[in-house]
C-alpha cells in the first residue's frame, strides 16, 4: 500500500514532525516514498521553485505537460481569435512559451508579469518575436498596485493558484476596472481542510502518479514536485507555492469580481483536470 504508506508521511509532514516523516519514508516501499524520503532527509526545502528556472522547465517539458501546454495554448488562441486584443497582459508568464503560442496576428503589445526574473528574460525574448513587450519582473499584486494601465484582454495560466485567496480576489477586482475579458487555465482540485486526512490522501494518490512521469527527470521530482507537494502540507510552509481549489469555486471567485464566466475543460491531467475559465465584464452602454 505505497499510496497509503506516503498520506501516513504527508499527515507527518502536516503534523510538524519532519524527522518521523523522513524516517517513514525510507521505511516504505514506492517511488513517491522514495522522493519524499530523499527531499525531507535535507532537511530544509528549497528556496523559490521558480527562481531556479531549469527543474520547472524540465517539468514542463515532460511527462504530460508538452500535451497540456499544446492544449491550453490551444484554447486561449480560439479566445484571442474571437476577442482580436491589441494588448495583453500575461500573469506569471513563467517561460512565455504559452503566451507566445496564443497570440492572435491583432496584437501590437503584451505585458509580461513574472517575479522570477530567469524565466521572464526567456519570455520577453520569445513573446517579443510577435509583438512589443512590458516587463514586468514583479507580483501581479505588486506590479497593479504601481501601474494604472488597461488590457484588451488579461490571461494567467496555472499561476493564479500560487496566490493565497484573499489576494487574488483582490486582483480579480482591479482587473474588472481594467480590462473586458479574463482568461484563466487552472486545475479542478476538490476543496480539502488543509493538511487533513483526505487532503494527505489526495496529494499522495496524485503525486504517485506524478512521479511516474519523471523517473528520467530526477531533478525534476526533487527540484519542483517535492518541494511543491511538501509546501502544501508543512505547517510552517515558507514558502508555500500552491491554494489550489474546485473550478467552480475560481468561477465563483471571478464572477464575484462581475465577470460573466464560460468553462471549457482542457485535459485530464494528473494532478487534476485542467479547465480554462473565460470571463467577460458586461458591456456599457
Ligand atoms: C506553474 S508556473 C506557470 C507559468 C506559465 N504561466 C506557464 O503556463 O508555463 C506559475 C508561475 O507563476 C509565477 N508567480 C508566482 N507567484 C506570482 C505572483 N504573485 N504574481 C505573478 N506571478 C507569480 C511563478 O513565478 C511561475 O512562473
Amino acid at each position: 500500500m505505497t499510496v497509503s504508506s506516503a498520506a501516513e508521511v504527508l499527515r507527518l509532514v502536516a503534523a510538524g514532525d519532519r524527522r518521523a516523516a523522513a524516517d517513514r519514508a525510507a521505511g516504505s516501499p514506492g517511488a513517491l516514498c522514495a522522493a519524499l524520503a530523499a527531499y525531507l532527509a535535507e532537511g530544509t526545502d528549497v528556496g523559490q521553485v521558480y527562481d531556479e528556472a531549469a527543474a520547472f522547465q524540465a517539468f514542463i517539458s515532460n511527462g504530460t505537460n508538452p500535451a497540456l501546454y499544446e492544449r491550453t495554448s490551444a484554447a486561449l488562441r480560439a479566445v484571442h481569435d474571437g476577442v482580436l486584443p491589441r494588448s495583453v497582459l500575461d500573469i506569471g508568464c513563467g517561460d512565455g512559451r504559452v503566451v507566445a503560442a496564443s497570440l492572435a496576428p491583432s496584437i501590437a503589445r503584451v505585458d509580461l508579469v513574472e517575479p522570477a526574473a530567469v524565466l521572464l528574460d526567456e519570455a520577453v525574448a520569445l513573446v517579443g518575436e510577435y509583438a512589443e513587450v512590458g516587463r514586468h519582473c514583479s507580483t501581479v499584486e505588486a506590479f497593479l498596485a504601481a501601474d494604472d494601465r488597461r488590457w484588451d484582454f488579461v490571461q494567467s495560466t496555472f499561476a493564479m493558484h500560487n496566490l493565497a485567496p484573499d489576494d487574488r480576489r483582490s486582483v480579480w477586482a482591479e482587473l474588472s476596472n481594467r480590462t473586458a475579458t479574463v482568461a484563466i487555465a487552472e486545475f479542478d482540485v476538490p476543496a480539502f481542510a488543509d493538511r487533513s486526512a483526505a487532503h494527505c490522501s489526495y496529494l499522495a494518490e496524485r503525486y504517485a502518479v506524478g512521479v511516474t512521469e519523471y523517473v528520467d527527470h530526477p531533478e525534476v521530482v526533487n527540484g519542483f514536485l517535492m518541494p511543491v507537494l511538501v509546501g502544501q502540507v508543512a505547517p510552517d510552509a515558507a514558502p508555500r507555492y500552491t491554494y489550489e481549489q474546485p473550478i467552480e469555486q475560481w468561477a465563483q471567485e471571478l464572477a464575484a469580481a462581475g465577470f460573466t464566466v464560460a468553462k471549457e475543460p482542457i485535459l485530464p491531467y494528473w494532478w487534476a483536470d485542467a479547465w480554462l475559465l473565460v470571463g467577460r465584464m458586461p458591456v456599457s452602454t
